[in-house]
């Protein structure tokens, strides 16, 4: 994680460089700090907390420069704590920012430590600007200097620069974090993150793993792997466009969930037509490759693998096609089996989770036939790194708490439910209903999002409990699993979820009227058996709070049955996520957290 933005001007850079870092605190925000250039000397400043801050630090001292550094931080080695933060300087000279994690960094501390450098931090960037220094003071340039530290570095970095003798330029190095150079006029910035530079210009280019890059005010210069000197290609994106304020809304989740009508309306638009899902929308040639498939794998974390677990159920139920799933980060080491014609799917709302991406890159060394991915960010690395995509149209998702990127990750699998399907010439008719149902499904979930006045009423009755057990079945249960999540996320309350018939198997033990059970009942085959595994709850004094189809009945003798709005079966999930959204974020608000930014979170986890 971490978010690091650098910039070369011909004007003061303070301010853009901190207004970056409001842009990119999502990824980060243990502490924060800047390095910037000022000829005689480099202005060092950083604080514990969020960048507001070091923004009141930067007000006060008013440092003026042309060239800087700056870095949020997601504490992985030392504490978070202003020696801990970045940058991390060697001897006043070598400032550096980094993202990721340098793995052999006890070994390459301890050589450092022998050649006389100390130690003024517990992290494991420290040492990139030590190794700097140290291949610096050995006569060689920056740039070389800065392969000789690449050649000794193992792990996963994005890094910047500056050197106290050179008040011109800033030195750029990537290696599986992402990072990307920004062009803008009179200036040259970079950052792991468009939406940190959005605002400055729409020109950016990727950098490539291994590349190195010098940027002035004036140019920048790339060079990949080998040090040869490369072209990339300038990408234009219009991030300005994209909103990224709160509106009237008192936090991002609150917004991003009431966002949720136009955004699933943007992932399905323009890829269904009459009464079918469109052909090739997941890339040219799509349509054909999706004949052969015979098995998927999924994989992906959190939130997005809760998505990957429902679509599973539609795998099998509308594409006639098995289909695991696995936790992106456990994925490589089960030593998988991958049968011919397996099509493996990767979800994940920012494209850069590490895990995510490392399972990616494992497999495309594997025999899948082809690797898919469905991503909210199309210029992420999982994007650019694999063969076909669909991007969710969901917006810039900023709340740490997934809500609408998750029911768009939904939407999306639908469509490849679909797609799969129409590809195999099976399900016409499930077809054709499935696309009546997603084009009403705006509609449904701006009903849904009415239940909220009910939902306040039963919000106090969970936030003062340390404890809450969710229950789904079936296709469900991973429903009941985000639902858990999203609670323990925001509002620190421990919560479980458990497909109901497992209850009477073990967690029946902690039910007492201090543990309240939330339950989804959509009407379906075992909605009567959901409803045996209540009664269950019921006869313990346990306090039931379902979420419930209008065909559903029970008597509760405490708690709460709640009406949800008619959708066709297969689309459920997606409707009966959202009163589970706004159920944890009016819980967190009761509770006083910090809901955007939950304690020990970022956004987007580019560390493995
Ligand atoms: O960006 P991704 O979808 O790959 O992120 C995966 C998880 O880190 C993410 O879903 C996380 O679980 C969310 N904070 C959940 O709300």
């Amino acid at each position: 994680m971490c978010g690091i933005i650098a910039a070369a001007s011909n004007r003061n850079v303070g301010k853009l460089l901190v207004q970056g870092l409001h842009k990119m605190e999502y990824r980060g925000y243990d502490s924060a700090g800047i390095a910037l250039h000022q000829i005689d000397k480099i202005a060092h400043l950083r604080t514990l907390g969020k960048v507001n801050l070091l923004e009141e630090k930067m007000i006060a001292e008013k440092p003026k420069s042309k060239l800087g550094i700056a870095h949020t931080r997601w504490a992985t080695h030392g504490e978070p704590s202003e020696e801990n933060a970045h940058p991390h300087k060697s001897n006043e000279r070598v400032y550096i920012v980094h993202n990721g994690i340098i793995e052999n960094y006890l070994d390459l501390k301890e050589f450092l430590k022998k050649e006389g450098y100390t130690f003024s931090s517990q992290t494991d960037s420290e040492l990139i600007a030590h190794m700097l220094e140290y291949f610096l003071n050995k006569g060689n340039s920056m740039l070389d200097s800065m392969y000789l530290t690449k050649e000794k570095l193992e792990g996963a970095y994005a890094i910047a620069a500056i050197d106290k003798e050179d008040d011109k330029n800033v030195m750029i190095a990537r290696s599986k974090s992402p990072l990307l150079i920004g062009v803008g006029v009179d200036e040259f910035l970079a950052a792991s993150d468009p939406l940190a530079i959005g605002q400055l210009t729409n020109e950016f280019v990727f950098l490539e793993d291994g590349d190195v890059a010098e940027l002035s005010s004036e140019s920048y210069t790339i060079y990949d792997a080998e040090k040869t000197e490369v072209q990339r290609e300038v990408t234009q994106i219009d991030i300005s466009s994209q909103s990224t304020s709160k509106g009237d809304y008192k936090h991002f989740m609150e917004k991003e969930i009431y966002e949720q009508p136009d955004a699933i309306l943007n992932t399905i638009d323009g890829r269904v037509g009459g009464e079918d899902v469109l052909d090739n929308i997941f890339g040219l040639g799509s349509s054909e490759i999706f004949e052969k498939v015979k098995r998927i794998q999924i994989v992906a974390c959190g939130t997005s693998l809760h998505a990957g677990r429902v679509a599973a159920n539609w795998f099998s139920s509308i594409s006639e096609l098995p289909t695991q799933t696995d936790y992106a980060s456990e994925y490589r080491y089960r030593n998988p089996h991958v049968d011919e014609d397996s099509l493996l799917v990767t979800i994940s709302q920012s494209g850069e989770t590490a895990d995510t991406l490392a399972a990616l890159r494992y497999a495309k060394e594997k025999n899948y036939l082809s690797t898919l991915c469905i991503c909210n960010v199309p210029t992420s690395s999982l994007a650019r790194e694999s063969d076909y995509s669909i991007f969710t149209n969901a917006g810039p998702e900023i709340g740490v708490a997934s809500t609408k990127a998750f029911t768009t990750q939904l939407a999306a699998l639908m469509l490849l439910a679909l797609s799969l399907a129409k590809s195999r010439k099976i399900n016409p008719k499930l077809r054709t209903r499935v696309i009546t149902a997603l084009r009403s499904l705006p509609d449904t979930i701006q009903e849904t999002l009415k239940l909220k006045d009910t939902i306040l009423e039963i919000a106090p009755e969970i936030a003062n409990k340390d404890n809450a057990l969710f229950l789904g079945r079936g296709i469900f249960y991973p429903i009941a699993k985000e639902g858990a999540l999203k609670l323990k996320e925001i509002s620190y309350i421990h919560a479980e979820a458990y497909p109901a018939g497992e209850l009477k198997h073990g967690p029946l033990a902690l039910i007492d009227e201090e543990m309240p059970v939330i339950a989804l009942a959509p009407e379906s085959e075992i909605a009567e058996k959901l409803v045996s595994n209540l009664e269950e709850v019921k006869a313990r004094g346990g306090t039931i709070y379902v979420f419930a189809d209008p065909s559903i009945t029970m008597d509760l003798k405490s708690g709460k049955l709640i009406n949800m709005p008619k959708c066709d079966f297969l689309l459920t999930p997606i409707i009966y996520t959202i009163p589970l959204q706004i159920l944890s974020y009016e819980v967190a608000l009761l509770r006083g957290t910090d809901i955007d930014q939950p304690r020990n979170l970022a956004k987007s986890v580019t560390v493995e």
